[in-house]
């Protein structure tokens, strides 16, 4: 296992080769760089070979970016990859033309080539960063980071830690398994879920802490399928927000919390393990059987005690949904996939059976839709209100991301629960979102299984 502190001291060994390497970095008034590359880091525990990956700043995660509420971030990408790529900032209210999606928003930068974003972060909360050009290979080697924008007043914590949550397929040599990024079998059921489970990069990582420090902790799910019911043991804890946006009260965290593809949570916890003990945040698997996703070993605390339940988080400023009463109602049903029963749908004009459809690698539809047209789902005009009945045909779980906006979940007519901009919809199940269309552009909606959205599961809707 990888103590913490030589992850950290390898992070600084890259990070060192990249600084050395790049001079242009110190020029004054460049925006800050991140430059896709290759790199070659230690995922798997010690003993087992590196693996070569594809990350900014040759990292994975990527550098965390922290700003204040109402910042300005700037980033130039600068590619040094084989191949085109651009960012996506995932869950920011952002200016369309910086939201990153290639053959949507921008081109794709071509390799030797650079892009400058810049925009406003007009949200606190936890957010992420990652490559939007053939997502499912791209996110899937590396291409990610978190984003995280601070409350005006962040809340008293004794310390905060981000933890990114990520799987990777790995053969016996912990290369990545690159046939499985097109392979029909996974494209077809769950997606690419991989085998080697890791925290910021790192297999089974140790955080020591005190008894009865409080910490926040900004979780981030940046893997292309799997998702993560999580547990606490030996700590004590609130959920404040979810996918960035804080929730009215904090949420006693007694049983599951359940972080699909893309979606965030920020949880205040403190250290209830007597000194000694490890605490953990735990990982069901498949069959429920507990593992560790992150160690807290915990030593003696100085005179603190526990203390009394967090407040909520201040605000952003999103607009509420109010009535629903004129909101345009839109539908977007799910189907294929293994076991489904999508017999055909339409891919180029053409209407094509399943078995052709798989031919091109195509195997889900949205609305009878195997592919991501020139006309969009719906065409809005600026301020409208939004219903959308999500009908899930299939028999597996989809996480669905809009680009640009949050929104809520609709339950008996009205809004209910948190705001969000991931849902996780379950297999054969219905579920309604509701939404302001209050920033102008064209924005995905897809889901965040990447490889599910390569095969058939994007869309989008314009708004004017
Ligand atoms: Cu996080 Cu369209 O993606
Ligand atoms: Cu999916």
């Amino acid at each position: 296992m990888l103590t913490r502190r030589a992850f950290i001291g390898q992070t600084a060994a890259t990070l060192g080769m990249v600084m050395s390497g790049r001079q242009v970095l110190a020029a004054s008034h460049a925006p800050a760089i991140l430059t896709a590359r290759e790199a070659t880091v230690q995922l798997a525990p010690d003993g087992y070979p590196a693996t070569s990956i594809w990350g900014y700043e040759g990292r994975a995660p990527g550098p965390a970016i922290r700003v204040r509420r109402g910042e300005r971030v700037q980033r130039r990408l600068v590619n040094n990859l084989p191949e085109p790529t651009s960012i996506h900032w995932h869950g920011i209210r952002i200016d369309n033309a910086m939201d990153g999606v290639s053959g949507l928003t921008q081109e794709a930068v071509a390799p030797g080539q650079a892009f400058d974003y810049d925009f406003v972060a007009p949200d606190a909360g936890t957010y992420w960063y990652h490559a939007h050009n053939r997502s499912w290979v791209q996110v899937a080697r590396g291409l990610h980071g978190p984003l995280i924008v601070e409350e005006a007043e962040p809340p008293q914590v004794d310390r905060e830690e981000t933890l990114v949550l990520d799987d990777w397929l790995l053969d016996p040599e912990t290369a990545l398994i690159d046939e499985s990024f097109d392979n029909p079998m996974r494209m077809s059921h769950g997606g690419r879920i991989g085998n080697l489970i890791t925290t910021n990069g790192q297999f089974d990582p140790a955080i020591p802490v005190e008894r009865h420090t409080r910490l926040r902790l900004r979780l981030i799910n940046v893997s292309n399928a799997r998702i993560f019911p999580l547990q606490l043991a030996g700590l004590r804890g609130w959920t404040v927000a979810l996918d960035g946006m804080p929730l009215a009260t904090p949420e006693p965290l007694e049983g599951v919390l359940v972080l699909a593809p893309a979606q965030r949570a920020d949880l205040i916890v403190d250290v209830t393990a007597e000194a000694g003990e490890t605490a953990h945040l735990v990982r069901l698997g498949n069959d429920d059987r507990p593992a560790s996703q992150v160690a807290f070993p915990v030593s003696a605390s100085a005179a603190r005690t526990p203390r009394a339940a967090p407040a909520a988080l201040p605000p952003n400023s999103v607009s509420g949904l109010g009535s629903l009463a004129d909101a345009r109602p839109l539908r977007l049903v799910m189907s294929g996939g293994a076991m489904g029963r999508m017999n055909s749908a339409v891919l180029g004009g053409e209407r094509l059976g399943f078995r052709d459809l798989a031919a091109r690698g195509r195997f889900w539809a949205f609305n009878d839709m195997a592919e991501m047209t020139q006309a969009p789902l719906a065409d809005l005009s600026l301020g409208e209100r939004v219903r959308l009945e999500i009908v899930n045909e299939t028999v597996f779980p989809h996480a669905m991301h809009l680009h640009g906006m949050h929104f809520r979940e609709i339950r008996d007519g009205r809004p209910a629960g948190p705001m969000r901009d991931t849902l996780l919809v379950a297999a054969q199940e219905t579920r309604e979102i509701g939404f302001v269309a209050d920033n102008p552009g064209d924005w995905l909606f897809h889901c965040h299984m990447l490889s599910h959205a390569e095969s058939g599961m994007m869309t989008w809707v314009r708004l004017t």
